[in-house]
C-alpha cells in the first residue's frame, strides 16, 4: 500500500471524526426536544471509535475528482451521513440476534458496552441521523440534489439493498430452515446487497455531488459495484487469513457459522485472482482522469489488499 494513500485516508478520517463528533453533541438541534445522555453516548461509541472510513472517503474522492473546487468541509454532511448509516449497520449486525459479536474496531460492541436495547436504539438513531444530514440544507444548496441523495441512500440501505442482503445472509446460514444453501450466484447477489450497495451508494453520491451527468453516474455506479464486490471478498478472505488484532473484530467466524462465502465455494487462490481482476477493472474505469485519479486507483488496491 502506498504511504501517500495511507496518509490521505488518515487525514480524511481525522476530519470526518471531527465532523461526526460535532454532529453528535449534547445540545438538541432545532426541532428536537432533548438528547438522552445514554443513547447519545452509545451512538458516539458506535461512530467515533475509529474504522477505516472508506465509504465517506470514496464519496469525497469521487466528488473532488469531478469538481476539484469542492472542499472536504463542503462534503462533510453527505460523508457523515453514509458513515452513520454504515455504523448503524455494524451495531445491528453485531447484536446477539444477528452475528453475536463482542468486538468491533478493537473495542467492545455497543450492546456489550451498554445493553441490547440501547444498541438497537443507537442503531435506529444513527439510521435516522443519516437522512437528517442529507435532508438538511447544509448538505447541498439545491433541494433536488438533496432529494436525489436521500433516494440513493434509501435504496442502497433498505429492503432491496443492505437490509435485504443482511436477511439473505442470515437465511444462507440456514437459520430459517427454508431451502438449500445458496450457490455462487446467490452468494454474489447477497454480497452485492449487504455490502456492495452501500459502497456503490458512496461512489454514486460522490459523483452526484461532483455534478456528474448520466454517463459519469453510470461509470461511478459500476466503479462502486466492483469495489463493493472486492470489499466483501476481501472481508471473507481476511476472516480466514487475518488475526483478531489486525481486524479489530473476531475472525474465523464465517465457517463456524456455516456462512455462505466464495472462499468456501471457490477457494482462497481463486478469490485472490478475482480480486486482482477487479482492481484492474476498477482502474480501467478511471482512465479518463489520468493521474488525477491516482488516489481512487490506490483505494481500489487498498480494498483488495487491505489487512484491516
Ligand atoms: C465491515 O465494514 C462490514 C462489512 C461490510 C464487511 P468495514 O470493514 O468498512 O468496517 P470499518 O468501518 O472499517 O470498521
Ligand atoms: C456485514 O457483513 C455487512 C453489514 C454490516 C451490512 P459481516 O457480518 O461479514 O461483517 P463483519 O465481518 O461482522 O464486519
Ligand atoms: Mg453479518
Ligand atoms: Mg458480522
Ligand atoms: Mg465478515
Amino acid at each position: 500500500m502506498t504511504a501517500a494513500f495511507e496518509a490521505a485516508l488518515a487525514d480524511f478520517a481525522r476530519a470526518l471524526e471531527a465532523g461526526l463528533a460535532a454532529r453528535l453533541g449534547a445540545a438538541p438541534r432545532p426541532g428536537e426536544i432533548a438528547r438522552p445522555a445514554r443513547l447519545l453516548a452509545a451512538m458516539r461509541h458506535a461512530v467515533l471509535a475509529g474504522g477505516k472510513r472508506l465509504r465517506p472517503f470514496l464519496l469525497a474522492e469521487v466528488a473532488r475528482l469531478l469538481d476539484p473546487g469542492l472542499t472536504v468541509d463542503a462534503l462533510m454532511p453527505a460523508a457523515a451521513a453514509i458513515e452513520c448509516l454504515h455504523c448503524y449497520s455494524l451495531v445491528h449486525d453485531d447484536l446477539p440476534a444477528m452475528d453475536d459479536d463482542a468486538l468491533r474496531r478493537g473495542r467492545p460492541t455497543v450492546h456489550v458496552a451498554y445493553d441490547e436495547a440501547t444498541a438497537i436504539l443507537a442503531g435506529d438513531g444513527l439510521l435516522t441521523l443519516a437522512f437528517d444530514l442529507l435532508a438538511d440544507p447544509a448538505c447541498h444548496a439545491d433541494p433536488a440534489v438533496r432529494a436525489a441523495l436521500v433516494l440513493d441512500l434509501a435504496r442502497a440501505g433498505g429492503l432491496g439493498g443492505m437490509v435485504g442482503g443482511q436477511m439473505l445472509d442470515l437465511a444462507a446460514e440456514g437459520r430459517f430452515g427454508d431451502g438449500a444453501a445458496p450457490g455462487e450466484a446467490g452468494i454474489r447477489e447477497l454480497q452485492a446487497m449487504k455490502t456492495g450497495a452501500l459502497i456503490r451508494a458512496a461512489t454514486v453520491m460522490g459523483a452526484r455531488l461532483g455534478g456528474a451527468g448520466e454517463d459519469e453516474l453510470r461509470r461511478f455506479g459500476r466503479f462502486g459495484d466492483i469495489l463493493g464486490l472486492a470489499f466483501q471478498l476481501a472481508d471473507d478472505l481476511l476472516d480466514v487469513t487475518a488475526t483478531e488484532g489486525e481486524m479489530g473484530k473476531a475472525v474465523a467466524k464465517d465457517a463456524a457459522h456455516g456462512k455462505g462465502t466464495l472462499i468456501a465455494l471457490l477457494g482462497i487462490d481463486a478469490v485472490r485472482a478475482e480480486l486482482d481482476r477487479l482492481v484492474a477493472e476498477a482502474t480501467e474505469l478511471l482512465a479518463p482522469w489520468g493521474r488525477r485519479s491516482e488516489t481512487l486507483a490506490a483505494a481500489a488496491r487498498f480494498v483488495a489488499e487491505r489487512r484491516r
